[in-house]
């Protein structure tokens, strides 16, 4: 019996969406998505690893969780140096002893029309968010596979299935390909007790698209063409990846969830 039927037969569904005793490495933890899933997967009682960029904000927000009774470390690295990536892994696993669930949260996005985008633009986006997501996943899944099993999670964007009017020609074909790393990464470790799945949300109200969600003319537009009549918030993203990290997704892997109140559904 898996530990989901167990609970259900003990009356205690709940059970399986608790992370207590795992261990979670959040990349991008702190960015605008990635703070809010930090508190999710803390809340169900997983030791949070944040990592980024900057030392301070990961240490500033481990700091935080502490502060209300979470286990935490801030962690750095950067996603386009490989032997970063692996250091970070290294050091998630030494102080806390293993790895069980990986959240990609790491992404940037350069706006320029494709005409204008020139070969670094293309680089800086696909090594961020295609090259790191894999070297990441890399890293994480030979932990996993000694461990035999993980859970990884990479954020991926509705732009992986839908173009857009503006500049985004690196951005969606990046997070097109990450698709397709999870489908790939799910298929190829399946047998070592691994799931890797992936969350596309449409915009989410974060830095990262602030200035869009500003410009009124976009965001009515936007809005429009979405059935919810909203874009998303940070929170909306946290129960989806608290599921996928948990016991209650054993049997999902390589999926693509889209938040994105709908606008994928309609045309
Ligand atoms: N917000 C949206 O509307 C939206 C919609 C769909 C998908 N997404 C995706 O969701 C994810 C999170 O987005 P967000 O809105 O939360 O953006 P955000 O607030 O800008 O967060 C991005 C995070 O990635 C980190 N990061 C960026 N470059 C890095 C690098 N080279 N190495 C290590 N860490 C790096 C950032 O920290 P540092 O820069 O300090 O390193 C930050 O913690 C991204 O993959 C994004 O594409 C966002």
């Amino acid at each position: 019996m898996t530990s989901t039927q167990e609970s259900i037969y003990s009356g205690l569904i709940s059970d399986s969406f608790k992370l207590d005793g795992q261990v979670a490495l959040v990349a991008g933890g702190y960015g605008g998505i990635g703070e809010a899933l930090c508190l999710g997967l803390a809340q169900q009682g997983a030791t949070v690893a944040i990592a980024g960029r900057s030392a301070e904000k990961s240490a500033a927000l481990a700091g935080q969780l502490e502060a209300s009774g979470f286990t935490a470390m801030g962690l750095s690295f950067d996603i386009k140096q490989p032997d970063q990536i692996s250091s970070m892994v290294k050091q998630t696993v030494g102080e806390s002893g293993r790895l069980d669930i990986l959240v990609n949260c790491v992404g940037t996005h350069i706006e320029k029309p494709a005409e204008a985008l020139t070969a670094d633009d293309w680089d800086e986006v696909h090594d961020t968010n295609l090259r790191g997501a894999f070297l990441l996943s890399q890293a994480a899944g030979r932990q996993m596979i000694k461990q035999e099993r993980g859970k990884q999670i990479h954020i991926s964007s509705v732009r992986s299935l839908l173009g857009i009017r503006r500049g985004f020609a690196a951005y969606t074909s990046s997070k097109a390909g990450m698709n397709l790393l999870v489908k790939q990464l799910a298929t190829e470790w399946a047998q070592y007790g691994i799931n890797v799945n992936g969350i596309a949300p449409t915009f989410i109200r974060t830095e990262l698209v602030r200035h869009y969600l500003e410009d009124e003319d976009f965001y009515n537009a936007l809005v429009s063409r979405i059935p919810l009549t909203r874009v998303g918030e940070p929170f909306d993203i946290v129960g989806a990846t608290v599921f996928l990290a948990s016991p209650a997704a054993d049997f999902i892997t390589g999926q693509i969830l889209f938040i994105d109140g709908g606008v994928t559904a309609t045309q």
